[in-house]
């Protein structure tokens, strides 16, 4: 079974946020339910400056050979999602993590330099049957490959040691710390803000 990567316009994310959302839930093992809490919040990122989503399909075995080089079919299973936006001062996102840098003593200077120009990678998923295969690599690269902004960010939640798919990712792809053991408001978890410059 091939996989192929394609990139999702705003209506094909309209279209295929059901399966979308149904890859995150599986990926992060949220309980079933979860989907229909993020739904409104995934289409309202869509409006968002900078906006750009990737998904990885499987596409099917019998496929006549001039379909295979066209774009998959609309029902082509979705194996995995990544999608982000360029950060702005109005976005949750950015307050809470400027409230972060404030706290752990970052100067003035230091926040402008992280906040001033970055894509915010905010998703990035791939069902728990298709990990392990460099999927995850192959659409950060896709989504960050044509961003104009000088560097990425991400949280992702803290885990003992860094060990886990996640993190193994994100530093073997050049990632450091921005803030570590951070609590967004109304969220017990730690999480780290991890960033890199762009191009990756
Ligand atoms: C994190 C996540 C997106 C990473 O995606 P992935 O496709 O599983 O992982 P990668 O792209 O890093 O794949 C690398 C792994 O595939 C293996 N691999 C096999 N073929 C490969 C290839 N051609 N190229 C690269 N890696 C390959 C590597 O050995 C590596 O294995 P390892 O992690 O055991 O060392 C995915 O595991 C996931 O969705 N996890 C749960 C949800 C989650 O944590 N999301 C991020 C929240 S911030």
């Amino acid at each position: 079974m091939a996989t192929r990567l394609i990139d999702l316009s705003p209506s094909d994310m309209q279209q295929r946020l059901g399966d979308a959302l149904a890859v995150y839930v599986d990926a992060m093992r949220y309980p079933r339910g979860t989907e229909d809490q993020r739904a409104s919040m995934w289409l309202e990122h869509i409006r968002r400056r900078g906006w750009k989503a990737v998904a990885a399909v499987e596409m099917p075995d019998d496929l006549p050979d001039e379909a295979t080089t066209g774009a998959p079919p609309a029902t082509a299973p979705m194996l995995g999602i990544a999608y982000g936006y360029c950060g702005a001062p109005d976005q949750w996102w950015q307050q809470q993590v400027v409230s972060g840098l404030r706290r752990s003593g970052a100067d003035r200077d230091r926040i402008s330099q992280l906040m001033n120009s970055y894509f915010e990678l905010t998703e990035l998923h791939i069902h728990p049957d298709a990990q392990g295969r460099g999927l995850g690599e192959a659409l950060i690269r896709r989504l960050l490959d044509d961003r104009t902004e000088k560097q990425v960010l991400l949280s992702t939640p803290e885990i003992n040691g860094e060990a886990n798919r996640a993190w193994r990712l994100y530093r073997r792809l050049g990632f450091t710390d921005v803030i570590r053991g951070y609590h967004f408001a109304g969220d017990p978890r730690p999480f780290a803000i991890l960033g890199r410059s762009l191009p990756l």
